[in-house]
């Protein structure tokens, strides 16, 4: 349906309809509830809490659904980038290339290890890492008498970054790549799902993740055996192979064996809720096209949409986001500071490309409402919306 023809159709809506959340988490709930009950009756009754058979078998099933050798959950997705780094041996002294316009999980956990976030711009119509400014980032790091280590890509918003690109660039400067799928898992790069692009990928089930669960979990993706075994040992407390015999210093961080019972049946609906969620993203797109900067998916990409991500420019967003809300649509702006001008983030270096296209998106994005439950008429109401909002 064309941008106009929706417009035209406004004239039927109900003149005050009532507010609905961003991101509708009790929808789903609301399909799964009896097997999602069930499966955590179930763990009630083993007792298993921790590290129980649903963990096991959920990280199978999730290693099977993105094609990867293992499965390693843990307690957040925050924790899932702490584990592959210190996994992959990154601390003191080392630098760790990250995009500044993100969510600051990448930028954190790399402080947090130690290590110094070196933050790079991204692409203007794919808001993801611009692999061009990786060579400037890697300058700055040894300018700043740093060991170039490791890069953290994020698929931002639920697209795959340019995994080819970032992959040439890393091996032209030794980094190691620990992909941030946090937003972005379940979506596929040139015929594979995102998990092995790379020697780790990280990814979150916080709930209003496309795959969450009902509160906080994490898990790390690789294909290497002994990073595996590594990670194993770090998310408990770094024990050996005598569990009192601890061979590192590690982390409490496990998925709980309940979060894994109910990411077991979620998983089972997931490429259908994909799939929903891709139908409601092609209509927005093609319904608003015509007046704002409507998100890229690049050949051989597919996007999870964990968010749907318009531009709006000359200083209109805000004015587009006063005006949904006045007719109770919900929207977000995700990111409104780029990383490199946060308080906690902004005394570390930039590369030499700088980060100029970070600052402007970060004052011309707005996300919409994106769930796979948002049905057609909703989605009509927000469409008609926009397109009123953006004519005052
Ligand atoms: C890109 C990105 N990385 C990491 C995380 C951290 O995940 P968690 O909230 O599970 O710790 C998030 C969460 O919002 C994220 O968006």
């Amino acid at each position: 349906m064309t941008g106009r023809v929706v417009y035209e159709l406004s004239m039927n809506l109900r003149t005050n309809p009532p507010p609905f959340p961003f991101i509708d988490v009790a929808a789903q709930r609301r399909r799964l509830g009896p097997a999602v009950d069930a499966a955590v009756a179930r763990v009630f009754n083993h007792c298993q809490f921790i590290l129980g058979p649903e963990v096991r078998a959920f990280e199978a099933e999730l290693a099977a659904f993105c094609g990867a050798r293992h499965v390693v959950t843990c307690a957040s997705g925050t924790d899932a980038l702490v584990l592959a780094l210190r996994a992959m041996g990154v601390g003191p002294g080392d630098a760790v290339v990250c995009p500044s316009f993100t969510f600051c999980a990448p930028a954190e956990v790399v402080a947090l290890v130690g290590a110094t976030p070196i933050f790079v711009d991204v692409d203007e119509r794919t808001f993801n890492i611009d692999s061009r400014g990786i060579a400037g980032a890697v300058a700055a790091a040894k300018e700043a008498g740093l060991e170039p280590k490791a890069i953290i890509p994020v698929d931002l918003f639920g697209l795959p970054a340019d995994h080819e690109a970032i992959r040439a660039a890393a091996q032209a400067e030794s980094l190691l790549v620990l992909d941030d799928a946090a937003q972005g898992f379940g979506a596929m790069y040139k015929g594979r799902r995102l998990g092995t692009f790379g020697p780790a990928t990280a990814t979150s089930f916080f709930p209003a993740k496309p795959l969450g669960c009902y509160g906080d979990g994490g898990a790390v993706i690789t294909d290497d055996d002994r990073l595996a075994d590594t990670l194993r040992s770090l998310r408990m407390h770094g024990q050996g192979s005598d569990k009192y015999d601890n061979v590192r210093i590690g982390l409490a961080s496990r998925l709980d064996t309940i979060q894994a019972a109910i990411l077991i049946e979620k998983l089972k609906i997931f490429p259908e809720e994909i799939e929903a969620r891709d139908r409601i993203a092609r209509r927005y797109s093609e319904a608003l096209g015509d007046l704002v900067t409507t998100p890229l998916v690049p050949s051989g990409s597919s996007s999870v949409w964990a968010q749907y991500t318009i531009r709006v420019a000359d200083g209109r967003r805000d004015v587009l986001a006063a005006a949904l809300k006045a007719e109770g649509i919900p929207t977000a702006i995700y990111y409104p500071i780029p990383l490199h001008r946060q308080q906690a983030y902004k005394h570390y270096p930039v590369g030499k490309g700088g980060v100029g296209v970070s600052d402007l998106l970060a004052g011309e994005v707005i996300s919409l409402p994106m769930h796979a439950y948002l049905d057609v008429a909703t989605q009509d109401r927000i469409i008609v919306a926009v397109r009123r909002g953006l004519k005052k």
